[in-house]
């Protein structure tokens, strides 16, 4: 079986753009495989805060990432047989994420991790790199983004339905900081690669948005059976 026979479409874009919501909704429909390849840098995080790890090592934050023991099942994510898919949300490993996340010794260890996602019948992944570096071959490859603002005031709103107190200028700040790491590094930093469509959902609902992926795939899978 030829790999790059297995189709994939990448969802890349900034934090809090809604990439993994209309990722996972494209690929139940599907019947596709997903990819958050976001969770394994925030178990990298998770684990270097655990171990009291200086962040500036990045010999043992590489060991870390090589070494990750984790599953991705039924919608959990376990770390050492440990269900952690609420620790690694907090803004603290998002935080630490973005910045280990600039070392490219670090997101070398985590490639054939990621590649290793892509079995039929398909795969549908987000991140900021899927389509530039991670699966460069993809049949559909989306930059998908939102205002500053609205991805603020999103995730302002998850924070409450959770219950959880927040303040949306401080959540704009901290949006505007990871754009900038995220986008400003060396090593494949998040940008629209030329070979990406552009979906800005600022005045899109989740189900307009999944149906513009959902067109945009069928139409390539119509054009590549004709
Ligand atoms: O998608 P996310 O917010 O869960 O990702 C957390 C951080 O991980 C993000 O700020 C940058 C890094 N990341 C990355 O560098 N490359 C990816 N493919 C996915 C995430």
């Amino acid at each position: 079986m030829n790999i790059h026979t297995i189709p994939v479409i990448t969802i890349d874009g900034p934090s809090a753009s809604g990439k993994g919501t209309i990722a996972q909704l494209v690929a139940r429909k599907l019947g596709f495989h997903y990819l958050d390849s976001g969770a394994l840098y925030r178990l990298v995080a998770l684990r270097t805060l655990q171990s009291c790890i200086d962040i500036d090592n990045i010999a043992q934050l590489t060991d870390i990432a090589r070494k990750l023991n984790t599953v991705f099942k039924d919608n959990q994510i376990y770390l050492d047989g440990k269900i952690v898919t609420d620790d690694i949300r907090s803004e603290q490993c998002g935080n630490l994420a973005s910045k280990l996340a600039a070392h490219s010794q670090v997101r070398a260890a985590l490639i054939e991790r990621q590649r290793a996602f892509r079995q039929l019948p398909g795969l549908v992944t987000d991140g900021r790199d899927m389509g530039s570096v991670i699966f460069p071959d993809a049949n559909l490859k989306i930059f998908l983004t939102a205002s500053a603002e609205i991805r603020a005031q999103r995730r302002h709103n998850q924070l409450i339905e959770k219950g959880i107190s927040a303040n949306i200028a401080d959540l704009l700040q901290d949006i505007i900081e990871r754009d900038e790491r995220d986008s400003n590094r060396s090593i494949a930093p998040l940008q629209q690669c030329t070979d990406a469509r552009l979906l800005d959902t600022s005045s899109l609902t989740i189900s307009q948005a999944q149906d513009s992926v959902l067109t945009w795939y069928n139409e390539i899978c119509a054009k590549t059976s004709a």
